[in-house]
């Protein structure tokens, strides 16, 4: 066997959910890996959450927890949504571990000790108002190439590079939304211009997707400037020596597929230099839009420290929605968890849509409505229904037993072209042509049984229809096995059904290739894949839909419009207080309304109130809000409210007003 490959995953920043964009990368490197397997290869597949940088600090400080919580909380997240969709990493680790920590200050040391590491005077942001010096997301402002609004060290909206600190013209304060001005401090700098040559040789022999590679030597080309590499923040790896200065979160984060691989290795009683030292293999799996820092940054600070450049670097294409460019602030976003697999739908086809929808390297559109075209024609009615037909056919004639008799040299031809096939598109990174042959090797299946009409051949030669339906079961094994790392649970459920013992997911793909045993028994044939009706759509799409709309009304919530004037006497004729809800529940018909009853004192009122979709109703029980008492009675679903909550109107949704602290319920509110 050839020496192990390390695959890693680009590693999810610990601060939000997982969402689809993040699933283009990480299926595909699931598949792959299983695939090497699949292939005789000794792989390890690691990856981890990005802990540290800016973007964490400013989530932890907005909800309120320090950063290690965020960190924990997300780093759990992302742990079960990749258990939930079948993404199984042999490690999946943390940057803030000890490990990492520790092989940061390692390589930072290195560099600095072979000179390539040097202290530098610029000009900052600082915020004079929040005192204090505002790194990467803490800042806003002008790209200085393209003069899009940009944010902190990226520009996010215009030409995509990487941005220094100071260079972002305009600053404004992230804060407290002031002016920055621009203060001296001595800094920290990576002589990355001195790997120039050193790249432009690299990346003519680096794997992977063109696009990565093309992209990064055209980069390098034009210029090359050092990078700043500490930044004054507390949450991070220490920079050696220097308490008040972190490294910058791209030194570390990629210096975690390395400190992963050691803790793996520990666990194990491996040596970790096999993965990264001398001539080992590493395959990075990565977005799109972090090819400069896995193309350039990571293979340079690599040769400075002496450890083993990346072989391959493979870079997703981005994720559309509807067509619509993937943006969470817009609404165009569908997580993983709440939008997908709690919805109860199953993660193969998930895997299925994201291998096959277009090459890897290309944008994925991602549509319910084709989503369930895909399952509906190709698994439903294509792959599905041949494994369905071969199975039951087989059952019902000939007692569940592989038949007697020679398979069709024409369909062993066949299953050996699309093993070619599969195998080319895999080492090419071509997911989508693997895939492609596998449905066209399930639509010859179906053509096959098709043509020959075994149904008819069974009641004049028995022996023929065996023939026929032997060779129909062995494309049908050929289908399992092969597809097996795109669905890899769907597939064990299949092997099951054709008898086979052992799992699939063991079986390499020549074994596509030997016949199934004559006379074994097939298991109990159950329909794989089941379509998904009109109304499961409709229902995705709504919450997708409300999703939009509600980012929509937030943008435009404007401030509201003034009326006319009242007296004082006119407002005491308001009869306000704070009451306390006493019972709470659904009202029968009604998604928006709830039924209360409301203690107001002297007595208690019942009031229906459009909450539904705010609150559930057992968070009610026991809470005060203000309530106006004197409305005049009306009747929403035939049920009386008594008397009004008072709430603020957020697009559409309504937030109560309740006193900041408990008070006697009954109290007036003036
Ligand atoms: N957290 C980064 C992002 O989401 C990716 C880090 S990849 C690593 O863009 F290689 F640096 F770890
Ligand atoms: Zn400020």
């Amino acid at each position: 066997m050839s020496s192990p490959i390390l695959v890693t995953c680009g590693l999810p920043y610990a601060n939000g959910p997982c969402h689809l964009g993040h699933l283009r990368t990480y299926v595909p490197a699931d598949i792959f890996v299983r695939a090497l397997r699949k292939m005789g290869q000794e792989v390890l597949f690691v990856c981890g959450s990005d802990a540290h940088g800016t973007p964490i600090v400013v989530n932890a400080e907005a909800q309120g927890l320090q950063p290690k919580q965020l960190v924990a909380k997300y780093h759990q997240h992302f742990h079960e949504v990749f258990k939930g969709m079948s993404v199984h990493f042999d490690f999946f680790g943390d940057t803030d571990d000890p490990a990492c920590h520790n092989r940061t200050q390692e390589m930072v040391k290195a560099l600095t000790e072979k000179g390539y590491v040097y202290p530098r005077e610029i000009e900052l942001a600082y915020c004079p108002k929040c005192e204090r010096f505002l790194p990467d997301r803490y800042v806003e402002g002008e790209c200085p190439y393209c003069g899009k609004p940009a944010r902190g060290d990226e520009c996010d909206m215009g030409c995509g590079r990487h941005l220094e600190p100071g260079e972002i013209k305009n600053a404004v304060c992230k804060v407290c939304g002031g002016k920055a001005e621009y203060r001296k401090q001595i800094h920290y700098f990576f002589k990355l211009s001195e790997f120039k040559d050193f790249l432009l040789g690299y990346l003519e022999t680096l794997g992977g997707t063109a696009s990565a590679r093309n992209y990064a030597h055209e980069w390098v080309r034009q210029e090359l400037k050092d990078w700043c590499i500490t930044r004054n923040m507390s949450w991070g790896v220490q920079f050696p020596g220097h308490n008040e200065l972190v490294v910058y979160v791209w030194v570390d984060a990629p210096i975690g597929y390395i400190a992963f691989t050691e803790e793996w290795c520990a666990q194990e009683g491996k040596d970790w230099r096999d993965y990264w030292k001398d001539d080992a293999r590493i395959i990075h799996f990565i977005g799109g839009d972090i090819v400069y820092h896995h193309c350039i940054f990571w293979p340079a600070m690599l040769k400075g420290a002496g450890y083993t450049l990346p072989s391959a670097v493979v870079a997703s294409g981005m994720l559309k929605i509807d067509d619509k460019k993937f943006s969470k602030s817009r609404g165009y976003v569908i997580w993983v968890k709440d939008d997908y697999l709690e919805k109860g739908l199953h993660p193969d086809l998930l895997r299925y849509y994201l291998a096959s929808y277009t090459a890897h390297n290309k944008e994925v559109n991602f549509a319910w409505k084709i989503f369930a075209e895909k399952v509906n024609t190709e698994l439903v009615g294509a792959f599905g229904n041949f494994l369905n037909r071969a199975l039951t056919f087989t059952v019902k004639n000939f007692e569940g037993k592989v038949p007697q008799g020679k398979i069709d040299p024409e369909v062993n031809a066949k299953i050996e072209q699309t093993m070619k096939e599969v195998v080319f598109g895999l080492e090419e990174y071509e997911f989508k042509k693997a895939v492609d042959s596998i449905l066209a090797l399930a639509d010859f299946g179906n053509i096959y049984f098709q043509s020959h009409e075994p149904w008819k051949l069974i009641k004049s030669d028995k022996a023929s229809a065996g023939e026929v339906l032997r060779s129909c079961l062995q494309i049908a094994k050929a289908l399992i096995i092969f597809m097996e790392p795109v669905m890899p649970s769907k597939m064990e459920a299949a092997w099951k059904q054709l008898g086979q013992g052992g799992s699939a997911s063991e079986k390499p793909f020549q074994e596509a290739l030997v016949p199934l045993a004559e006379g074994q028994s097939l298991g109990k044939p159950e329909i794989l894949f089941s379509r998904m009706e009109e109304a499961t759509v409709k229902e995705l799409e709504r919450v997708f839909r409300d999703r939009i709309e509600q980012a929509e009304s937030r943008k435009s919530v404007k401030p509201t419009e003034l009326k006319e004037q009242i007296s004082f006497e006119e407002f005491s004729s308001l009869d306000l207080c704070i009451g306390e809800i006493k019972e709470a529940g659904s009202i029968k018909g009604s998604d928006k309304l709830l039924k209360l009853a409301v203690d107001i004192g002297k007595e208690t009122r019942q009031v229906v109130a459009g909450i539904a979709n705010s609150y559930k109703p057992e968070d009610l029980v026991g809470m005060q809000i203000a309530v106006l008492t004197n409305l005049k009675p009306a009747k929403l679903f035939g049920i009386e409210s008594q008397a009004m909550l008072l709430a603020a109107d957020v697009a559409g949704k309504a937030v109560l007003l309740r006193p900041s602290e408990k008070v006697e319920t009954g109290t007036k509110v003036r």
